[in-house]
């Protein structure tokens, strides 16, 4: 048998680094890691997610640069699983697979009028302004008076935000340069961010919603009486505070800045309303009741009563939704790869030597730091495992057939040095403005960079 362990992980986000970090740790030299990545750019959502005013965030980056720098590390950008390489390649030649490939869809209500041009999934309107290849090309209608902005997490916060942010605010960010544009000339004025649940339900975290109450041009607005009374609810709890926050929010006269954050809660949008040309004009907004089921759990029910509201922009903050990758399990229902215990469960049960890790195997939830401790349960199943003699039993392999084969399957895979010299090219065209980065967003450009040209 190969002495040497050889592990693939497929996507190099925030959990596959970890993941990465910890196999380093526990089996050092008697370990390979390869990391594959659809795109030339490492690092998943911490690049094309955190929303780009939130520049601190991204420095987590450095610590999987100091993985990357890890002798037994290599990374193969530009390769995709699935068309590059597959399933089977990989079982012959790794003795572990570790999927780490996020929840790339975003979900939709499935409500009429979702086909109009106005009508998106957040999902696309996060990965246009971040410059992800993907979206790059996505043409939003920034000249609309009003967006709504359905769902109450993080992402409809960060979407609503980015929205509302003046052109002082968006100067130093890495906001793609064509988004830069659009949104210094946007002229929506107002986003009503609609939640279907009340204030106390909101998935939002104090931080996030505390900021939206600092923006420079945008006040928030929001009715007193939506929100519960917070002295009822359980002490030092996120939900809590949220409720504090928005009842401070709410009793605030509105400062006369120029534009609006709107909340509104207890209400469903049931259908998106066009024009003759198939841009959207409206939605329907029916009003709720919370009820708790026999659990305790508060569910939102329709009252019958509705209304129209105006709006030429409509963005689905409601989630995120894995996708299938040819030749791995896939639950259509949860949108994640079915495991126990981090292992891989195929139709007879836990497939050997494959594992999940993050947001594919958890579901779209939790920040990036929750994937950090979600990665060691994964790696401490595979090393338990190992330990068993539960692995892939490969061909050997040696680390020029490896390269050679990627190599025959995709010529222009880009190594973490290829990485390096797109970030230092994006880092020095930023300099000039004060910005991080200026981001290349289309893959040809990024290859050229990272070949040195
Ligand atoms: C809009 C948004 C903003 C966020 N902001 C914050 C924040 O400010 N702070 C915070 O702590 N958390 C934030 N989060 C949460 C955080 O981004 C996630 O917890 C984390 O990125 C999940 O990591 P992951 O590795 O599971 O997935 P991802 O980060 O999605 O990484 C998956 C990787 O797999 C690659 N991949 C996919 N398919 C393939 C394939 N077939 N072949 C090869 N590679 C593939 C992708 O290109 C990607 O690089 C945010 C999330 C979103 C959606
Ligand atoms: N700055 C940050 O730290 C940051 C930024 C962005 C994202 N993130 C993290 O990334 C993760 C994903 O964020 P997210 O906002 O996509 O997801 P989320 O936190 O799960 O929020 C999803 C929202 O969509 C609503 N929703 C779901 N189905 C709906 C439906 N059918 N109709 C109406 N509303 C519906 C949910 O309401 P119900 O509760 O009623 O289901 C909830 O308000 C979260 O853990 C988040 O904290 C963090």
């Amino acid at each position: 048998m190969d002495p040497v362990r050889r592990i693939a992980i497929i996507g190099s986000g925030p959990s596959g680094f970890y993941a990465a970090g910890h196999l380093l740790k526990a089996l050092g030299d008697g370990c390979t890691v390869d990391m594959f990545d659809r795109l030339p750019t490492p690092h998943g959502l911490v690049r094309s997610g955190v929303a780009p005013d939130h520049p601190k965030i991204k420095s987590v980056t450095r610590v999987y640069d100091k993985t990357a720098g890890h002798a037994s590390f290599r990374f193969f950008g530009n390769v995709t699983f699935g068309t590059d390489v597959n399933h089977d390649e990989l079982v012959a030649r790794y003795h572990a697979i570790i999927y780490a490939v996020g929840t790339p869809d975003g979900r939709l209500l499935g409500i009429p009028g979702e086909e109009l041009r106005g009508s998106w999934a957040a999902t696309d309107f996060v990965g246009w302004y971040n410059g992800h290849p993907d979206h790059a090309a996505h043409e939003f209608d920034l000249s609309v008076k009003r967006a709504v902005v359905i769902g109450n997490g993080n992402v409809a916060i960060d979407v609503a935000r980015m929205l509302m942010l003046d052109a002082g605010e968006l100067a130093a960010t890495d906001t793609a340069d064509y988004a830069l544009q659009a949104l210094r000339a946007s002229q929506v004025e107002e986003v009503v961010v609609v939640g279907r649940r009340g204030p106390a339900e909101a998935a939002f975290t104090n931080p996030e919603l505390l900021e939206l109450g600092e923006l420079a041009a945008a006040d928030v607005l929001i009715e007193p009486q939506g929100c519960a009374d917070a002295a009822a609810m359980p002490e030092e709890t996120t939900a809590r505070r949220n409720v504090e926050i928005l009842r401070d929010l709410a009793h605030r006269p509105p400062s006369g800045k120029p534009r609006r954050i709107v909340l509104r809660f207890l209400a469903s949008p049931t259908e998106i309303h066009g024009d003759d040309e198939g841009r959207v004009r409206a939605v329907t907004l029916e009003q709720n009741e919370l009820v708790a089921d026999a659990a305790g759990t508060v569910r939102a029910q329709p009252s019958g009563v509705s209304e129209r509201l105006e709006a030429g922009l409509v963005l689905q903050a409601i989630g995120y939704r894995g996708a299938q990758l040819p030749g791995v399990p896939f639950d259509p229902h949860s949108g994640v790869i079915p495991t126990t215990d981090s292992r891989v469960i195929g139709e007879d049960g836990p497939r050997l030597g494959e594992y999940a890790v993050g947001w594919v195997k958890r579901g779209p939830s939790g920040v990036i730091g929750t994937n950090k401790k979600c990665a060691q349960e994964t790696v401490d199943a595979l090393l338990e495992d190992l330990a068993a003699g539960r692995l892939l039993d490969p061909e050997p392999q040696t680390d020029e057939q490896l390269e050679a084969f990627v190599a025959e399957r995709q010529e222009h895979h880009v190594h973490y040095e290829g990485w390096q010299a797109i970030d230092r090219h994006e880092r020095e065209r930023g300099e000039a403005d004060g910005r991080p980065r200026v981001k290349l967003t289309l893959v040809e450009h990024m290859l050229d960079v990272a070949r040195g040209r």
